[in-house]
């Protein structure tokens, strides 16, 4: 036993080779007709620090909700997970959901953490190891929504992937089948999957909980083009942008985009002089689209995706699902 975490930084978002990658998506997104950034790149050091901030908010249901069904259901969870198994803590962020795990004796023999903001996983992951000396951890520095490769040294048994706080709302459900189709390939019929989604409810719970008085997603947002600005060396005028964010119902989703206020471009260095992107006032950069399912509805998709064994718990309000399933593929 020692104190010491392994951290395997295969996403190192300042290496040349990376960071080119990082730049032509960036620009790809910003010169399509609709311009679009992808959300993984609201979480640079202070957007995954906004966003800590954002799950103590009042409006912000998701956390503590998911959070409180954890600690309700706690002993049935334990029993799902069993003993002896792996957790891989997709998109870990502060590790505080599976710390909160550790405290309440769910104890895994091995912890992995997966985070795309390599730094702020470094010291998440540094500070959860002094509580919890006794649990091999591994840090993994990586963008899992482009590829997923694992320590070669964990067992192929009990792996139990871990996928809280409705982040799977961030793919499109035809993205998200994709997805959870390649996870239940990263394991053994003894593997499983516990994953927090966020439900659909009334369109003004869920406006308020991405719109809140207090200006926190609103500044999230935003960050993302201070994020831009320093990635690409971008001149965004972020005073010019205002947060929208709203449920569509049809869709199913909340949108969240950056408004012009008024008519501006935004320019950066490209390979051959300058790129500008021009934008009429009232125009907007398409940021995050944040899915939400009905309790059947994401049933049908973890069984699509190849899990059996498929339940629920949920909240007294139904506002938040936390399911557990197992690899249903019987031939491994
Ligand atoms: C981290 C993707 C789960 O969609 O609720 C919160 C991100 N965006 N407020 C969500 C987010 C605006 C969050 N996820």
């Amino acid at each position: 036993m020692t104190s010491a975490i392994k951290l395997l930084q295969i996403l190192d978002w300042d290496s040349p080779r990376q960071n080119a990658r990082l730049r032509e998506e960036l620009a790809a997104g910003l010169l399509q007709p609709q311009a679009a950034i992808a959300p993984k790149f609201f979480y640079d050091a202070l957007g995954s620090r906004l966003f800590e901030a954002i799950t103590e908010l009042p409006e912000y249901y998701p956390t503590r909700t998911e959070a409180a069904i954890f600690d309700e259901h706690l002993p049935e969870i334990r029993r799902a997970l069993g003993a002896d198994f792996s957790l891989i803590d997709l998109g870990c962020g502060s590790c505080a959901k599976a710390g909160r795990l550790f405290h309440a004796g769910v104890l895994p023999a091995r912890y992995v953490a997966v985070d795309i903001s390599v730094d702020f996983l470094r010291d998440s992951l540094q500070n959860l190891k002094r509580e919890l000396p006794a649990i091999d951890m591994t840090g993994l520095g990586l963008d899992f929504t482009d590829e997923l490769r694992l320590p070669d040294d964990l067992p192929p048994e009990r792996r139990m992937f871990f996928y809280p706080g409705s982040s799977i709302g961030n793919f499109s459900p035809h993205e998200a089948h994709a997805f959870l189709k390649r996870l239940a390939g990263l394991m053994d019929c003894s593997g499983g999957l516990l994953i927090g989604v966020d439900l659909i409810k009334d369109k003004a719970l869920l406006d308020a909980a991405y719109d809140d008085p207090l200006g926190v997603t609103a500044a999230f947002n935003r960050n993302l083009l201070r994020h831009v600005n320093a990635r690409l060396e971008a001149d965004f005028s972020i005073a010019d942008w205002q947060h929208v964010a709203f449920f569509n119902e049809a869709e199913a989703r909340i949108e969240m985009h950056l408004e012009a206020r008024r008519a501006l471009d935004a320019s950066w260095p490209a390979g051959t002089g300058r790129a500008i992107r021009r934008f009429v006032a009232g125009e907007r950069i398409h940021t995050e689209n944040s899915y939400k399912y009905s309790p059947q509805g994401f049933r049908t998709l973890l069984a699509e995706a190849g899990f059996a064994e498929i339940r629920m718990w949920t909240d007294p309000r139904g506002w938040f699902g936390v399911f557990f399933a197992r690899q249903g593929n019987t031939r491994t």
